[in-house]
C-alpha cells in the first residue's frame, strides 16, 4: 500500500460520503492561488471535525491555526446560528485569505479570526474570561502544542473535546533519534495527556491524500 492507493480510496469515499462542495472547493482554490501551503486537513478529516462538533453539540469552538480557513469552514458549519468559532492565525496573509473564504461560505458572522501568535492570542482570550469552549482544534506550529494544550485546559468545561492534528508525522513520532522540534512537541503533549487524570484520550493513525499522520482526541474530565 502506498500514498497513491490511499489517495484513490480517499477520493472514492469523498465521492460517496461528501459529494461536490463548491464552497470548500473555492476555499482550496483561493488558498492555492494565494500560495498558501497545501496542508489543510483532508476533506474526510474535515468532515470528521464537523461530525465531532455535532456530537459534542458544540456552540463554541476554538481553533489554533487557521491557514486559509478550510477546517474552520467544516467546524463553523456545525455551529448553531448563534454559535461562535474563534480561530487563531499568525500570518496576516493566511488570515486575509481565510476571511475571504469564510465570508464566501456565509460564515463570517459566526467566526472571529484573531491574528497574531497563538500564545499571545490565547493569553488575551483567557484574560477576557470567555464562556468555555466545547471543542478545541489544535493545528498550528507543532513545537508549541504542549503550550497550547496547557492554555486550552483553562478554556474548556467538563465534556469538552480537544483534537490535536499531526501527531504521527510519517511515524517519526516514535523515532528515538528524532530531534525534530515538531516531534518533540507532539511527544511532550502525549506525555502531558497521559499524566493528566482529567483527560481520557485516544489517537488514530490516518492514511490518505495527506500521507501518513494522525489525530489525537481527548475528552476533558471524564469522571474516572
Ligand atoms: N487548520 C488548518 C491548517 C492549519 S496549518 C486547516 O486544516 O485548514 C497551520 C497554520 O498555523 C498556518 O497557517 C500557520 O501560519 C499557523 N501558525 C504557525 N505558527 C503559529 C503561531 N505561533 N500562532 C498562530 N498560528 C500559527
Ligand atoms: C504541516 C502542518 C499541518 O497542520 C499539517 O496538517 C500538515 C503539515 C506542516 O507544518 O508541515
Ligand atoms: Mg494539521
Amino acid at each position: 500500500m502506498d500514498r497513491e492507493a490511499w489517495t484513490s480510496v480517499d477520493r472514492w469515499l469523498e465521492a460517496q460520503l461528501l459529494g461536490p462542495d463548491p464552497v470548500l472547493e473555492a476555499a482550496l482554490a483561493a488558498s492555492d492561488a494565494a500560495r498558501l501551503p497545501p496542508i489543510a486537513v483532508s476533506p474526510l478529516q474535515g468532515r470528521l471535525l464537523h461530525v465531532l462538533a455535532l456530537l459534542v453539540g458544540a456552540r463554541r469552538i476554538l481553533e489554533i491555526g487557521t491557514l486559509g480557513g478550510y477546517s474552520a469552514i467544516w467546524l463553523a458549519r456545525a455551529l448553531p446560528a448563534d454559535g461562535r468559532l474563534v480561530t487563531l492565525e499568525l500570518e496576516p496573509h493566511h488570515a486575509a485569505i481565510a476571511r475571504a473564504n469564510l465570508a464566501r461560505a456565509g460564515l463570517a458572522d459566526r467566526v472571529e479570526l484573531r491574528v497574531g501568535a497563538a500564545r499571545d492570542s490565547l493569553a488575551a482570550l483567557a484574560a477576557d474570561r470567555p464562556a468555555p469552549f466545547d471543542l478545541v482544534f489544535i493545528d498550528a506550529d507543532k513545537p508549541s502544542i504542549p503550550d497550547y494544550l496547557t492554555r486550552t485546559l483553562r478554556l474548556v468545561r467538563p465534556g469538552s473535546l480537544i483534537v490535536i492534528d499531526n501527531v504521527v508525522r510519517d511515524g517519526e513520532v516514535t523515532d528515538p533519534a528524532s530531534r525534530d522540534p515538531a516531534v518533540l512537541g507532539v511527544r511532550r503533549a502525549v506525555e502531558m495527556i497521559r499524566d493528566d487524570p482529567r483527560l481520557v484520550a485516544t489517537a488514530l493513525q490516518t492514511v490518505g491524500s495527506k500521507g501518513w499522520d494522525g489525530l489525537l482526541l481527548a475528552r476533558f474530565v471524564d469522571g474516572r
